[in-house]
């Protein structure tokens, strides 16, 4: 396994075949082929690469290699160029199968026997359902597909999440996975771990000397993370959406991660294992802050109809397609956490995350303490309007999306007679400084796949050891009924309860 930690930018040398499991789908559409072309036409891919694609659905070469080509056009993210477009499509072949049957892999594994055309180093990408993971990766070992580690080809296995349901599908899926696979040849896939501000965390966090004293209990009031959607069911995704809900679709991957990076030790070095091992612990160090009743650690709510600001009606999560009328299933999700190490004993974390919300962004904000004494009044002004308010504490914030960043609101002087202080944000922009050239998270990671990096892929304890956070959650649904919140709104007004004796309140901004 490669250490070269969080920045690799080098081309992939290692021939190899890519194949991608649901290649009719969304994911493979909007996200997968964009990636692969962009990293192509960056020259990122080795000399020799072909990609599969797998699916049931009635293809031959050219008619997939068509409809990739249009999805390039109308998902990637710079100005496509229909020469280099061609190109890169002629490397793309379909092949008719259904993932129970063996037939079909006996098939690609006769394919493959052209090493010409299809390289020995292979990675099979899984954008599948879950429920199919398991006959997937059994049948790829059975029809020896994939080899054993250390052997002069490489064989990995991408997993796309949600990585079980609860503690226990997880751990069984994780045994089903080692049944057939080396730890070493998995990637659970976190899109999330492969946003540029998401990996930013641990730099600023490890390569300023000024934060990282004051990351801990006696200068840190809080720590909120949202992740807020506007959109609610989008379409087709209905189905699968009431079955996970907002906990499982959200909380045990994208927030634990932002989270773990916020909080966890500065590991010995970049390696992928330094990383995760650090990131295990302080996810074992976290629980539910549950005073007396589950309830005051955690508020789910689900959205109900309204209208949008042009007047046009939005259904609530009942209404909505594939979705079952009674259903019960979180739209939106907090949670009081409390991470019990010497760094963070008793500073409350509160996370959140929905859909229907007000406004689209993700941030991780750190509230820092208010000064022991106040010495100055603090006005906060509208225009010429200025109110004097109490002092306000210094938050730093990391802005995963959109217009991705990070600000620190800090109190200077007002100029005048008067020692007044306003707040003012210190802000640094990556579209500021680096304008259209922040890779996709897809870019990233499928990269690091091909280089055999795992540094921001997460592993198999990891994964239990998230799911240990929110299992009580699970565990007690029938005490936690969710509230209905307006749609546009900041998810159930409820889950302001969570802030009982904390200096502060959801940053709804
Ligand atoms: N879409 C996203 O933005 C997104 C984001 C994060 C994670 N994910 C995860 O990525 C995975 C794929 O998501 P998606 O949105 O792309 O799903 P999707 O649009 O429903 O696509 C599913 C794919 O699986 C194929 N398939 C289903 N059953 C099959 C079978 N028995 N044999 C062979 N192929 C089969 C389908 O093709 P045929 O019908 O042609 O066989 C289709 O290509 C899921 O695990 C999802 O949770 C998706």
């Amino acid at each position: 396994m490669s250490s070269s930690g969080i920045i690799g930018e080098s081309r992939v040398n290692d021939p190899v075949t890519i194949v991608i499991f649901g290649a009719t789908g969304d994911l493979t559409h909007r996200k997968l082929i964009p990636a692969l072309y962009i990293a192509f036409i960056q020259d990122m891919l080795p000399g020799k690469f072909t990609i599969v694609g797998f699916a049931r659905r009635d293809y031959d070469d050219a008619a997939f290699q068509g409809m990739m080509a249009e999805s390039i056009k109308e998902f990637s993210r710079i100005p496509t160029e229909d020469e280099a477009v061609e190109r890169f499509v002629k490397h793309i072949h379909y092949h008719k199968g259904d993932i129970s049957s063996d037939a079909a892999y006996d098939e690609l594994r006769y394919k493959f026997e052209d090493v010409e055309r299809f390289p020995e180093n292979r990675l099979f990408y899984l954008s599948i359902i879950p429920d199919l993971f398991e006959t997937a990766v059994r049948s790829l070992k059975r029809s020896r597909l994939v080899d054993a580690p250390g052997g002069k080809q490489w064989s990995r296995v991408v997993i796309e999440k949600p990585f079980g349901r609860d503690l226990e599908s997880a751990i069984s899926l994780n045994n089903t996975l080692l049944q057939y696979l080396d730890e070493s040849q998995i990637y659970r896939i976190d899109h999330y771990l492969g946003k540029e501000t998401v990996q930013n965390i641990l730099s600023f966090r490890f390569a300023n000397a000024i934060f990282e004293p004051v990351f801990n209990r006696s200068y840190v009031d809080h720590i909120q993370i949202t992740a807020a959607e506007t959109v609610g069911m989008e379409k087709g995704r209905g189905g699968y959406y009431d079955e996970y809900g907002a906990l499982r679709d959200m909380v045990t991957n994208h927030l634990l991660q932002l989270l773990c990076l916020v909080t966890m030790e500065a590991p010995g070095d970049l390696s992928a294992e330094s990383i995760r091992n650090e990131k295990v612990k302080v996810l074992n160090a976290m629980k539910l802050d549950v005073r007396k009743n589950i309830s005051d650690a955690v508020c789910r709510g689900q959205y109900g109809g309204g209208m949008d600001e042009t007047g046009k009606e939005i259904k609530g999560y009942l209404d909505e397609d594939r979705i079952n009328p009674d259903s019960d299933t979180d739209t939106f999700t907090a949670m009081r956490l409390s991470i019990n190490n010497w760094r963070w004993a008793g500073v409350p974390i509160l996370l959140r995350t929905g859909k229907r919300m007000a406004k689209k962004t993700t941030e991780v904000a750190v509230q820092f303490k208010v000064p022991p004494l106040q010495l100055f009044q603090q006005v906060q002004c509208e225009d010429d309007v200025c109110d004097i308010t109490r002092i306000k504490p210094n938050t730093l914030i990391f802005r995963i999306q959109p217009n991705e960043g990070i600000f620190l609101k800090v109190g200077t002087k007002r100029p005048g007679m008067r020692f007044v202080v306003e707040d003012v944000k210190m802000d640094f922009s990556y579209s500021g400084k680096w304008r259209n050239s922040l890779p996709e998270a897809y870019e990233r990671l499928l990269l690091d796949t091909l280089h055999g990096d795992s540094t921001l892929f997460t592993r198999s304890d990891e994964v239990a050891a998230e799911w240990n956070v929110v299992q009580p959650i699970l565990d007690n649904l029938d005490r936690l009924k969710p509230y209905s919140y307006e749609p546009g709104e900041w998810g159930a007004p409820e889950a302001d309860w969570l802030f009982h004796g904390v200096e502060g309140k959801w940053r709804n901004k």
